[in-house]
């Protein structure tokens, strides 16, 4: 019998490789812009970081967590995203000691056991940013702008941003008290899922699809009528923010995230074209996770963007990519494949990217291989060439060719390329 990938999973192959290199170097280059350096945390971690950070009545803790005992007996649980691991390295890497804000970015797999549809899969990857120890809303409006040029960098334009503010633990608990209070009234009316949720989670009853809860949704007590202060004043800030950047949004009061650790400004930024998995990328501030896992009040905010759910947006779409090759060396007989590799390796020594056939493949085929390879240049080798230590270099867009030194191939090469 053969062995598949594991549902919700996908092998990344060539060409489409291609697009993800470009996509995460897009993205690397954007962070470089924003001032934001890379962090690497383990694919795994200890499974109370999850408990503890996302909220342990949460969907990821409850059903969607890859959590096994190691050897040691320890629980261990593959990363389901990446800031509760970002928070937990900064604390325990003390970096709290050192100038803050830290802003961090992340690229890499993440893991949810959830049910597989298009835009949403088992391992998926995200590109996140953290900004640690600032509390200033313009922070919030800087990386929603850093995930808006990144898009618009790749070439996308059809995608709106929704913002929220779900208040702090001053705020949060009597509003809480009230919503719950409200759907307590018409608990009979709500989805098995909500009727339970009232009691363990009630803000994410506010995110429930079924169309009879949206009827009751609609009418509930509305975070923002209850922000204190400090909260009303921090959105206001955040607002203003998106504004002098002339970024576009809609105030969605109903809208919640699914990890519990969220305090202040949420947002997502989604697309119609995504179908029900709609959110490219999301996030927001956490005011409070810091001290959740580590004792220190620091306040964070950042977003993840979902890599797999760029790559359909961007089907079809022309990108800047080069998978080709820059030289293709074409060889005939035993003795000019044994110089050819000579070359080759000598072009690539200098930096050109270089290939060659190994099935001892007639001329014809080698040259179908070289444009299958997508090469620039070929060039032909046999005892002639040899011999008389020239040969022909020929563009295969162009068709032009050019007689060239074979000691001088490389130098020639880069030429060629430089033009
Ligand atoms: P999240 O909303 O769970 O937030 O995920 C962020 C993004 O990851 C989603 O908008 C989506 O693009 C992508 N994503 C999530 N689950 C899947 C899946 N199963 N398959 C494919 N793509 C998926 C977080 O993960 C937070 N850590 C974001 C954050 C960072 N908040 C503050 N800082």
């Amino acid at each position: 019998m053969t062995i598949n990938a594991p549902r919700g999973t996908n092998d990344i192959l060539p060409p489409d490789s291609f697009k993800w290199q470009y996509l995460e170097e897009k993205a690397k280059e954007i962070c470089r812009k924003y001032n934001y350096k890379e962090i690497r945390t383990p694919i795994f971690e200890s499974t109370d970081l999850f408990i503890r950070g996302i909220g342990e009545s949460t969907d990821i803790v409850e059903k969607e967590m890859y959590t096994f005992k190691d050897k040691g007996g320890r629980s261990i649980t593959l990363r389901p995203e990446g800031t509760a691991p970002v928070v937990r390295s900064f604390i325990e890497n003390k970096l709290y000691g050192k100038a803050l804000p830290f802003k961090f970015f992340y690229s890499g797999p993440m893991f949810r056991y959830e049910r597989p549809q298009a835009g949403r899969y088992r391992q998926f990857h995200q590109f996140g940013v953290e900004v640690l120890g600032s509390d200033n809303p313009l922070v919030d409006v800087e990386i929603i702008k850093l995930g808006i040029d990144f898009l618009k960098e790749v070439g996308l334009s059809d995608f709106f941003v929704e913002i929220n503010s779900v208040g702090c633990k001053e705020c949060r608990p009597p509003y809480l008290e009230k919503l719950k209070n409200y759907f307590s009234e018409v608990n009979q009316e709500l989805c098995g899922d909500c009727k339970r949720r009232i009691e363990t989670n009630p803000l994410r009853v506010l995110d429930c699809k079924v169309e009879s809860c949206q009827e009751i949704i609609k009418d509930a007590p509305k975070i923002t009528d209850n922000l204190c202060d400090k909260c009303k004043d921090d959105f206001e800030k955040v607002k203003n923010g998106l504004n002098t950047l002339k970024i576009e949004y809609r105030e969605v009061p109903t809208l919640v995230r699914g990890l519990d650790y969220y305090t202040n400004t949420a947002f997502e930024i989604k697309s119609d074209e995504l179908g029900s998995q709609d959110a490219i990328f999301a996030g927001g501030r956490y005011n409070g996770l810091i001290e959740e896992i580590g004792d220190r009040d620091i306040p964070g905010v950042g977003f993840a963007l979902g890599l797999e759910r760029l790559e359909i947006l961007l089907e079809g779409k022309e990108l800047d990519i080069e998978s080709g090759i820059d030289i293709y060396i074409v060889t005939i007989g035993e003795s000019a494949e044994r110089e050819g590799f000579k070359y080759l390796n000598q072009l690539r020594e200098s930096g050109i990217s270089a290939d060659k056939d190994y099935f001892g493949r007639s001329v014809k085929s080698q040259m179908k291989d070289a444009d299958r390879k997508n090469s620039n240049y070929t060039i032909i080798l046999g005892n002639e060439e040899l011999e008389s230590g020239q040969a022909t270099l020929r563009n295969m867009k162009s068709g032009e060719e050019f007689s060239v030194v074979l000691s001088e191939l490389s130098e020639k090469v880069s030429d060629l390329l430089d033009n």
